[in-house]
């Protein structure tokens, strides 16, 4: 038998701090998974519970099909409505109805089309629309979600019951982390409990509000149950909470309404300019089906694109308001500008805007935009054309619920 007194008291040491580093590792989120805004496509704005098998086999090949995999869109999420019951061990299964070849069969095609699957779950014993959720089996279920090849948890936040968010997200963190596979961690709780401050080591973004919904400045009160919010409503919701976001951390004001029908195309071409703005998840939300190409062109617009996935990670601000035109301005990597001319009115804005006229200053990068002192190139990045230097006025017709974007140039 070995005594204590015989094992080197260096070996100990070493084995408790292998203790240490391995139980420590398994309180930390899988990093670096999320330096630009996770971009995908998820099945609740258009379908809510009515999905299945073929459906998203058919948005797996259009997103390929359309350019938008190439554009950067990755994850495809199956929300809210999949889970069957647990089996007699207490694992998660699939709806075998929805999903009649089982998950891994769907997970295999995903992969194999370049694409990375999401998964949906909430904290409760059951999910918002009544089904089986991770409550008392979080580790489990992320070993499940491993096995079944999941790149992506959305985990949300009904029925939760009083239960401490900050320890929930956690516990499922954690389980993640031990099962082993890396995935995203989406964490869905609305901004109720403030996860903006409590957030960056926990998951990998976090919705800052309650759920959007397809109109531009309404509010849905489903009767008095709950609301949900139009998006002008939900992008002013996002002003106090830039300072929070950044590469591998960031704010979610929740998914894409763009192509989903109630919005025009300026308004489509609005919300998709203002959360790139925000550096914002981009998650597709539309029946891919019935896309129009106008709507494809907006969410495949990679100029845009790349303002959201900017590597500086840092949300953009509004600068002024004049009557309905906001200004917004969003540093980029290596020392270029965006501007966003944003009219939120009923009519069309004639803009003439001297950029010498002042210094636009960043409080939370500490860094400025001096015009006087260096004539940017300017792009524009909705019309794909550049439109001269910042050394002359620009002049353009902004329209209603409508923008003009352009990128400042070194
Ligand atoms: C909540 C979430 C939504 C969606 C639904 C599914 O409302 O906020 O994003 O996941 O649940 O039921």
């Amino acid at each position: 038998m070995i005594s204590c007194r015989s094992i080197p008291v260096s070996l100990l040491l070493s084995a408790f701090a292998a203790l240490l580093v391995s139980a420590n590792c398994y309180a930390q989120k899988f990093d670096s998974l999320a330096l630009t805004p996770p971009m995908g496509w998820n099945t609740y704005n258009t379908f809510a519970g009515r999905f299945n098998e073929k459906i998203i086999h058919d948005m797996v090949d259009l997103i390929v099909s359309s350019g938008m995999k190439d554009a950067g869109y990755r994850y495809i999420i199956i929300d809210d409505n999949w889970t069957g019951a647990r089996d007699s061990l207490g694992f998660l299964t699939v709806d075998r109805e929805r999903f009649p070849s089982g998950l891994r069969a769907l997970s295999d095609y995903i992969h194999a089309s370049g694409l990375k699957l999401g998964l949906y779950s909430d904290v409760g014993y059951k999910t918002c629309g009544g089904f089986t959720a991770s409550r008392g089996h979080e580790f489990q279920d992320a070993l499940m979600f491993a096995r079944w090849g999941c790149d992506y948890l959305k985990y949300d936040w009904c029925n939760a019951g009083g239960i401490n968010a900050v320890g929930a997200y956690t516990t499922m963190r954690d389980a993640i982390r031990a099962a082993g596979r890396p995935m995203v961690f989406s964490m869905c709780e609305w901004g109720n409990n403030k996860p903006w401050e409590w957030g960056a080591s926990v998951g990998h973004l976090w919705r800052t509000t309650g759920d959007i919904t397809a109109c531009w400045d309404c509010i849905d009160t489903h009767g008095g149950a709950y609301n949900s919010w139009g998006v002008m409503k939900i992008l002013d919701m996002q002003h106090p909470l830039r300072a929070y976001a950044g590469p591998g951390h960031w704010n979610d004001p929740d998914m894409l309404e763009v192509g989903n029908g109630s919005l025009t195309l300026g308004e489509d071409r609005a919300h998709f300019t203002m959360w790139a703005m925000l550096a914002a998840p981009l998650i597709a939300g539309n029946d891919l089906r019935t896309m129009s190409k106008d709507v494809l062109g907006i969410l495949t617009n990679r100029e845009v694109i790349a303002v959201d996935q900017d590597s500086l990670g840092v949300e953009g601000f509004r600068e002024s308001t004049a009557d309905s035109l906001e200004t917004w301005y969003k540093p980029l990597a290596h020392g270029d500008w965006v501007v966003c001319f944003f009219n939120r009115g009923s009519g069309p804005v004639d803009l003439a805007h001297d950029w010498n006229s002042h210094v636009i200053r960043d409080d939370l990068t500490k860094s400025e935009l001096r015009c006087d002192t260096h004539a940017y190139r300017l792009r524009d990045l909705w019309a794909g054309k550049n439109t001269g230097t910042t050394g002359r006025t620009f002049r353009a017709t902004v329209p209603p619920h409508d923008v003009v974007l352009l990128r400042l140039e070194r």
